[in-house]
């Protein structure tokens, strides 16, 4: 079973685990943390969508008449946070494939350090959605906490965070800023490095996805 505290659950299974381990090895080729990211954002999703609103339709199957269960409301959506929220979003859209899409580009600006929003293109009617953000690394926590801010002002009430890795610094901030957005993550790692890196991490998530290092 996962492991819930306060607004953070961290997915144990063991074939999560195994496959975070080997994404982790500096030597995984690009293709294979590629693709290890893809499984792994299947079974990331699996828990993410727990708890979904369900209702019941009517259909036959070759026996008989049945009221069988189905998700109920508007369809979800699913926010990447760019750029490496996209490697945990190919998954996802797999999963959901009804779901719609959403993209949030912020960069740091150099002097402030603060994020800064470059793109924005969410889907219409937020708050009636239940809205997931993805973004393989909550490391310092204040991109995170900018793009739900983003969200919130674009009318989202009911937003989860889905993350590969995270810092104990990000979960505070988040948990500071945004104490109704529950968090999933495969691991909670021990610190942030000077750099903001998460060790014992993985490295830069988009990088080491999309070869650019
Ligand atoms: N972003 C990354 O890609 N890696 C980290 O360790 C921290 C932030």
């Amino acid at each position: 079973m996962p492991e819930t505290r306060d607004h953070l659950t961290v997915v144990t299974h063991p074939l999560v685990q195994h496959k975070l381990t080997l994404m982790r090895k500096k030597d995984t080729s690009t293709a294979s943390f590629r693709r290890l990211l893809r499984e792994v954002s299947l079974l990331l999703g699996y828990e993410v969508t727990r708890g979904l609103d369900m209702t019941t339709v009517r259909i036959e199957t070759p026996v008989t008449e049945m009221d069988a269960p189905a998700l109920d409301g508007k369809k979800l959506a699913l926010i990447s946070i760019l750029r490496a929220g996209n490697g945990l979003l190919d998954g996802l859209m797999e999963l959901i494939p009804a779901a719609r899409v959403g993209f949030i580009g912020l960069y740091r600006d150099p002097d402030t350090l603060k994020p800064v929003q470059y793109y924005c293109k969410v889907p219409e009617a937020l708050e009636d959605r239940l809205t997931i953000a993805v973004d393989p690394m909550l490391a310092t926590g204040n991109s995170s906490v900018a793009a739900i801010d983003l969200l919130k002002a674009n009318g989202a009430k009911n937003i989860r965070f889905l993350c590969l890795l995270a810092s104990p610094e990000g979960v505070a901030v988040m948990k500071a800023a945004h104490p109704d957005v529950p968090i999933v993550t495969a691991a909670l790692d021990d610190r942030l490095d000077d750099h903001g890196y998460i060790v014992p991490g993985l490295g830069d998530a988009g990088d080491r996805m999309f070869g650019t290092k």
